[in-house]
């Protein structure tokens, strides 16, 4: 919630304050991340935060802090949790591409489990173990289960069209193949099928597939010791300040109800989107009103090298303008970026807008501050923590 006092703080910084930001409201995270963890302690669920969602380092200390464990997709990513809190033993490394330096960084820090995709990735992760020595390592299969997510295909991940995961179809040549890996060992199996999963039928279609995948290894004689299903739990973009906290609760049970553990076997989660989404805003000011024939156009000084995902994936952020309260006018708003993509929204209802007002994009704490660029030469946003208003420079 972006309350009213927080916007007069930042027009008395106006003059030194340089948009656009990124404001983070800190209690709103660390209620999201005690509700989250709590619910999972419930029932002994363990969690690994998904650092691409957001890897500012102050929000790192708060979830690591907490007592979560990482998921990260690259070297770079498994030293910013260890910087920030993160303990080597939690870490779980996905991605369909390691790198051969990416995956030393995870064998030289003991990491808890490469999670592997392919059959020359494990070759190639029991070569560098090998050449290591002295250790077995931990490995897990990320399994592409075939489950729709329902969700926007560039963030859909569980098809078999998909370029992530095993696909049932490999599991014998994988295990035979596992037979010779002397430095592998194989603890877990891994799943995630999407982002921003709203529907929860699709994780009661997604703990079926586990069911059948895990009883497939135990007659194969796999003792394995985890089970990772993933991230995937959207957000409400439409009114976050209806659902500022997501349900974790109703998420968790799914699970709880539908997943067949086997005696001994821990349940793992990678939420991303769900942990930080919410605490996020990317703050703006309006740079020109443009009246066209038939569109009133709000140019801000945000773009999409600040925010992507309107321009990538379509994605709605609900769109707030903190300066005015005037009566409502059509608008569309936009970045000054030469791409016709640059658009935040198309035919928004907002108050009458004016040069210099703020505007709040809101829901832009996961995949926001993390995905921005440069393009065009632009700098990067800089990052307005609610706890540390004083110190804005
Ligand atoms: N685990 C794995 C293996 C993943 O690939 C992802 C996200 C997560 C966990 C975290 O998922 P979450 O809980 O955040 O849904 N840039 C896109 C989202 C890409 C998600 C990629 N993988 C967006 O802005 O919507």
């Amino acid at each position: 919630m972006i309350d009213k006092a927080i916007i007069d703080q930042w027009s008395s910084y106006k003059s030194k304050t340089k948009t656009p930001f990124y404001y983070y409201d800190v209690d709103l995270l660390k209620q999201t991340v005690a509700t989250a963890k709590n619910e999972a302690d419930k029932r002994g669920y363990i969690l690994h935060y998904a650092l691409k969602a957001n890897a500012n380092p102050n929000l790192l200390k708060i979830i690591f802090g907490a007592g979560f464990g990482a998921d990260c997709v690259s070297g770079n990513e498994i030293f910013r949790s260890l910087q920030n809190g993160a303990k080597q033993e939690t870490i779980a490394f996905a991605g369909v591409g390691k790198s051969d330096l990416d995956i030393q960084i995870g064998l030289y820090n003991n990491i808890f489990v490469f999670n592997c995709e392919s059959i020359p990735e494990i070759e190639n992760i029991n070569y560098l173990a090998r050449l290591k020595g002295l250790k077995i390592y931990n490995i897990g299969l990320r399994i592409n289960p075939d489950v729709d997510a329902k969700t926007h295909e560039y963030i859909s991940t569980g098809k078999k069209e998909n370029k992530f995961g095993i696909s049932a179809w490999d599991f014998d040549k994988v295990i035979e193949k596992l037979e010779t890996m002397k430095y592998l060992r194989l603890t877990s199996l891994h799943f995630h099928i999407g982002s921003q999963i709203t529907d929860m039928n699709v994780f009661v279609e997604l703990c079926q597939r586990v069911n059948s995948f895990n009883q497939w290894f135990k007659d194969r004689g796999f003792e394995l010791e985890h089970i990772n299903v993933g991230g995937g739990l959207g957000v409400d973009y439409q009114t976050p300040d209806k659902n500022l906290i997501p349900d974790f609760a109703t998420y968790f049970s799914v699970f709880e109800q539908n997943l067949k553990l086997f005696p001994g076997q821990k349940l793992h989660f990678e939420p991303g989107r769900s942990i930080v989404a919410q605490c996020g805003s990317l703050i703006t000011r309006v740079l020109y009103i443009k009246e066209g024939k038939t569109k009133n156009f709000v140019i801000v000084d945000a773009g999409m090298t600040d925010l992507i995902r309107p321009a990538l994936y379509h994605a709605h952020h609900h769109i707030e303008n903190l300066s005015s309260d005037a009566p409502e006018k059509v608008y569309d708003v936009v970045g000054p970026i030469c791409e016709s993509s640059d658009c935040f929204a198309k035919d928004v209802l907002l108050p009458e807008t004016k040069r210099g007002n703020f505007i709040a994009l809101r829901s832009a704490g996961a995949y926001g501050e993390v995905m921005a660029s440069q393009y065009n030469l632009r700098e990067l946003p800089h990052a307005v923590f609610s706890d540390k208003l004083g110190s804005v420079k």
